[in-house]
């Protein structure tokens, strides 16, 4: 396996084999981590992280991680560089190259990230665009095998808008990983045919299958683990609250769905967790949250508050793990081994 250089774009770019070392390694580093462990393993490199849309967890990760790695870090927020609209995407690139050891991007397209990455000559890394968010799904695998001890043959359901960004990269890291996966929510928000047919082929060779569906019935019974996500993700209109409120009211994670997922789970003590990558709509204790109340009357979006903040909710063991991921990414890409 070779990682030295590579750029980390999506997750279907990478093995069940890879997906499974960086799995791994995030495990190694975060015993690093909490035994205070000293992995200052490149003092001598530097990394730009660019921020086209804002974060908490995935800027503190790479942040931290790169601390901890002994690297240094330039923040270049939304509005901070030239790129894209004084420079192109090929020369910032190109200019960057020439100062850091990687480069981190967030922003709108895909096809930004792949063009820094085409013309970088250091490893590029997706924080997240419109069509997917592959560092995210390594944190939440990682939750999901910690509470389990395994991965093959779960079952993990997405419930919400089922073409967003989480969305595409939970379906393919569990068609890799041989995860069962069904991405409910309505027609209107179902995810692109290409995608899913892709995701089916790996699945199948991997022994687990992909369920898309708009019915709530199909979780039933099945679920190990439930997966919400706001119902309006960044960049798009805030005009369409009220239309996906509508669309999405049905879906939200509720203690009943809960209940539903897998009966005598008490007993078997199974019961299904909940995962959500954050920020997360449950309460109204956030300006948009408010502004969405006052104009739509709806307190709780894509989780109730109960939901949230009960046993059965990883949120912030997930939250914790993208640290940890993010740094197996950066040491994976920037490590290079000696020839023998
Ligand atoms: N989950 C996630 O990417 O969070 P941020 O938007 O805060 O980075
Ligand atoms: N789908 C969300 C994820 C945020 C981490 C968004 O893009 O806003």
């Amino acid at each position: 396996m070779n990682f030295y250089g590579r750029d980390f774009l999506r997750i279907l770019d990478f093995s069940e084999e890879e997906l499974r070392y960086m799995l791994e390694t995030a495990k190694t580093l975060k015993r690093f981590k909490h035994k205070k462990k000293n992995h200052k393993i490149f003092p001598n490199n530097n990394i730009a992280i660019i921020f086209e849309k804002t974060s908490t967890r995935t800027r503190c990760s790479f942040e931290v991680a790169a601390y901890d790695l002994g690297m240094g870090v330039t923040y270049l927020d939304p509005t901070g560089s030239q790129m894209g609209h004084k420079e192109s995407i090929a020369d910032t690139a190109r200019v960057l190259s020439r100062f850091y050891d990687g480069i981190e991007f967030r922003g709108f397209k895909q096809e930004t990230v792949n063009t820094l990455a085409e013309y970088a000559d250091v490893p590029v890394w997706n924080g997240l665009t419109d069509e997917c968010h592959p560092t995210q799904v390594l944190a939440d695998f990682m939750t999901i095998e910690e509470h389990f001890g395994h991965l093959k043959g779960l079952t993990l359901a997405f419930v919400g808008d089922s073409r967003n960004n989480v969305a595409n990269s939970l379906m393919a890291m569990s068609a890799k990983m041989g995860v069962n996966f069904i991405s409910c929510g309505p027609r209107a928000l179902r995810p692109a045919d290409d995608l899913v047919e892709e995701c089916r082929a790996i699945a199948r060779k991997n022994g687990s299958t992909i369920v898309v569906t708009d019915d709530l019935r199909d979780l039933e019974g099945k679920v190990d683990a439930v997966y919400a996500d706001v119902w309006l993700s960044m960049g798009e209109d805030k005009e369409k609250w009220g239309e996906r409120i509508q669309q999405l009211k049905p879906y939200q994670v509720t203690m009943q769905l809960m209940d539903r997922l897998k009966p005598n789970a008490v007993f078997l003590k199974s019961e299904p967790i909940f995962l959500h990558a954050l920020p997360s709509f449950h309460n109204l204790e956030t300006s948009i949250a408010q502004e969405v109340y006052e104009k739509y009357g709806v307190k709780e979006m894509e989780v109730t508050d109960e939901v949230f903040e009960s046993d059965r909710s990883l949120v912030f063991e997930e939250a914790e793990n993208r640290m940890h991921t993010i740094k197996a990414v950066m040491f994976l890409t920037l490590y290079k081994k000696e020839k023998k």
